[in-house]
């Protein structure tokens, strides 16, 4: 990966020189970085649980299928034709009454960081409990005991929280080019192995069946408004959409490359590995004799802990699949504070290593509630939900789609053929299917994001 990028002041204009991705693998290894992470891990076994199952898995496939794919050429091309991070592309592409998509994209990108961190800090907690023993049992209330005793409290995962923003600050002070995309192309691999093994370890453990019966058999009856949007928040929250990361890759993408297979092939792995992570944490559930709804946010904590240990150098495999955990979670989060501190270089001309201080300190403060929020703070409500579930809930419920629909909307209406001919490599017309894309983009892309929105708000 060769990846870099180099700004320079010239009689004082701003001009960037951009850098590109160095081979094709480079990149989609790069965005599947951003792709995969604690959403696809952590989040979606969860959502699955608490969303009724098959049903869920079938909404969420639909959701990548129509909207997801689409918008992932959607802000790649749009990121591409400009060479510019979103707030810009959006204006200069779109048009000015077009940035503040760019805008919302990269608040909401501020705002998910903030409790993405605390998430990524248990796991590095959870690495040193795995080293340590301490979770070298079946036993499931010791396990969620020890979990909830670190959530809880109030200083110790504030201090991972913290620990995980100086490591994302120090990769984009560094640039995202060097140690990042090469580690990340190298330990991704690890993780999916780590990951199949650990699925073949779940399902072939006693009573796990039934949990891939509840994954793959769809019950419709249980589908409420809500499910739709969590399902559709998901989809665009695991494929790092609406909030300005793809826009800001395929800035880096050379007009040579086929663009449209470069993002068939991120949302292939992204989704493969989400599912791979359901068959590995429902069956695991229902082993443990746990109803796939329970443990909310801490699901994948409560009970990889209890695979690991009925397997042969348990620990081993812990402290192994926590680490990657993290690496993966820090692929993702340095693209989210990536979009920020670009937007705040090209906008207000701060240097990268001011902009990543200030808003790693932002974010920093904006995840102390988060984090107490499973603790000191557990009683206080705000619309019924704790403040880590509100900002969750908010962003990837509200903003994300919200986002996904108003960037369909442009790219679909206002770019509209440029966008289609943008497609294909320099020089060469656009793809015969674009035509279809263009008409997913203008219609059934903002008609079905728009009802599932409305779905979700009136319950
Ligand atoms: N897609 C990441 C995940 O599934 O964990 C989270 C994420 C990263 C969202 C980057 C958005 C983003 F811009």
């Amino acid at each position: 990966m060769t990846l870099q990028t180099k700004h320079d002041k010239d009689d004082g204009l701003m001009t960037q020189q951009r850098g590109q991705w160095g081979t094709r693998l480079g990149f989609i290894m790069a965005a599947a970085g951003s792709a995969v992470g604690l959403g696809n891990i952590w989040k979606f076994p969860y959502m699955t649980g608490e969303n009724g199952g098959g049903a869920f898995l079938v909404i969420y496939m639909v959701c990548i299928v129509v909207f997801g794919f689409s918008l992932v050429m959607a802000e790649l091309v749009l990121g591409r034709m400009a060479q510019k991070t979103p707030v810009a592309a959006f204006r200069e592409i779109a048009g000015r009454r077009w940035s503040p998509v760019g805008g919302l994209a990269v608040l909401t990108a501020f705002v998910i960081d903030s409790f993405y961190v605390v998430v990524a800090g248990w796991t590095l907690a959870y690495i040193g409990f795995e080293a340590s023993g301490a979770l070298a049992t079946t036993n499931s209330e010791t396990l969620s005991a020890t979990f909830n005793d670190l959530i809880g409290s109030p200083i110790q995962p504030i201090l991972y929280a913290g620990a995980f923003t100086i490591a994302c600050a120090a990769v984009v002070i560094g640039g995202v080019g060097s140690g990042i995309e090469r580690a990340s192309k190298l330990l991704m691999p690890v993780l999916f192995v780590l990951l199949v093994a650990l699925v073949v370890r779940a399902v072939t453990l006693p009573g796990a069946a039934e949990g891939l019966e509840f994954f793959f058999v769809p019950d419709f009856s249980k589908v409420t408004g809500e499910t739709l949007t969590a399902a559709i928040g998901q989809a665009f929250f695991s494929l790092s959409l609406g909030m300005a990361a793809m826009v800001t890759y395929g800035s880096y993408i050379p007009r040579e490359r086929n663009l449209p297979a470069d993002a068939f092939a991120v949302v292939s792995l992204d989704t493969l590995i989400a599912v791979l992570a359901g068959c590995m944490v429902l069956p695991a559930m229902f082993a443990a004799g746990l109803s796939p709804g329970d443990g909310g946010a801490g699901a994948t904590f409560l009970v990889l802990p209890a695979v690991f240990d009925a397997m042969p150098g348990g620990a081993l495999f812990g402290v192994a699949f926590f680490s990657l955990l993290a690496v993966a979670a820090l692929t993702s989060a340095v693209s989210l504070l990536e979009a920020v501190v670009c937007y705040l270089f090209d906008e207000y001309g701060l240097s990268r290593a001011k902009a990543t201080i200030g808003s790693s300190v932002a974010l920093f403060l904006l995840a102390i509630p988060s984090s107490l929020s499973f603790g000191l703070l557990a009683g206080a409500k705000l619309f019924g939900m704790s403040f880590f579930d509100l900002l969750d809930y908010v962003t990837s419920s509200i903003a994300l789609p919200l986002g996904g629909l108003l960037t369909a909307l442009c790219m679909g209406w206002v770019v509209g053929p440029r966008a289609a001919q943008a497609l294909s490599p320099a020089g060469r017309s656009a793809p015969r299917w674009a035509a279809f894309w263009l008409f997913v983009l203008r219609f059934v892309a903002p008609l079905g994001i728009g009802w599932i929105l409305v779905q979700g708000l009136i319950g």
